[in-house]
């Protein structure tokens, strides 16, 4: 297995110590993240609100991924409001055009200002029956437009429970990135029972999970792998989001709930424009 003398040191540190050697951590490039999911929600007047109000960082990447009739209108408020967030569709097509009825190009999301796109997400997993060779058809689709794909896995309680977490995760993870030879994207761990549930999963059972999330990745792309970041989502908000933040392998939150109102998410951010200071 391939791996850097930095990140041979970081994780000998961690095993003996127990301590995270946050500085290490910026060296490997890795990006902190804190990425709104609106899915089906807000209006245009509630969007105009929302960026009247939202203060976001520097620190971090902030991205907003709404509803697709609002990506337009939403890149102008940002551009309006002069703040550094980042724009993003919420699902993609794997084709580039053609005669599908109410879907949404790779082309036609970045034509209206995206670099980002949410993929995999459980509930197109299982509304839209999307499996993981279609999750790979859009991967490659998004980058192939210039997107970053934001990919998104996670176990669903009957899996948890079954003790198939680590097995579900691995065929996701190696199924969504099939034949993909760049580390241009996002990974977001979103336990299915996690996601608006309020029971989000502490952050230690997440770090654990992201630890080994990062070993599928290690043995996929060597040491590539550490600069990929790992997002948490399910019930990520206010009160849990320091947390996540103060753990080595989270470098940042995918939010649905908490993402809608904007001085919540405004604590979110900050809480992981604190971790980067402090690291
Ligand atoms: P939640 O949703 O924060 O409302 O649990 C997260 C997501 O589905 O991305």
């Amino acid at each position: 297995m391939e791996q850097s003398i930095e990140s041979y040191i970081k994780n000998l540190v961690r095993d003996v110590i127990g301590q995270n050697l946050g500085g290490l951590e910026l060296q490997c490039d890795r990006q902190t993240y804190v990425i709104a999911n609106w899915k089906m929600n807000k209006d245009l007047n509630e969007t105009a609100e929302f960026f009247q109000k939202i203060n976001s960082s520097h620190d971090v990447s902030v991205v907003i991924c709404p509803p697709t009739q609002l990506l337009y209108p939403t890149q102008l408020f940002i551009k309006q409001s002069g703040k550094p967030i980042g724009l993003g569709g919420q699902n993609v097509h794997w084709a580039d055009k053609g005669a599908y009825t109410g879907e949404t190009s790779g082309s036609m999301l970045t034509d209206v200002g995206s670099e980002y796109v949410i993929i995999g997400h459980s509930e197109r997993r299982q509304y839209s029956f999307e499996d993981d060779e279609l999750v790979n058809k859009k991967v490659q689709q998004a980058l192939k437009s210039g997107l970053t794909p934001i990919i998104c896995i996670g176990e669903t309680l009957g899996q948890k429970s079954a003790m198939q977490t680590e097995q579900v995760l691995s065929k996701q993870i190696i199924g969504a990135l099939k034949d993909i030879d760049t580390a241009h994207f996002i990974l977001a761990y979103e336990p299915v029972w996690a996601i608006g549930t309020g029971q989000s999963a502490t952050a230690e059972l997440a770090q654990e999970t992201h630890a080994y999330i990062r070993s599928i990745l290690r043995q996929l792309m060597g040491q590539k792998a550490e600069g990929i970041s790992i997002l948490y989502g399910g019930s990520a908000n206010e009160r849990n989001a320091a947390e996540y933040s103060a753990m080595p392998d989270i470098d940042g939150v995918l939010v649905g709930g908490a993402s809608l109102n904007a001085h919540v998410f405004d604590v979110i951010i900050n809480a992981f424009a604190k971790g980067e200071q402090n690291s």
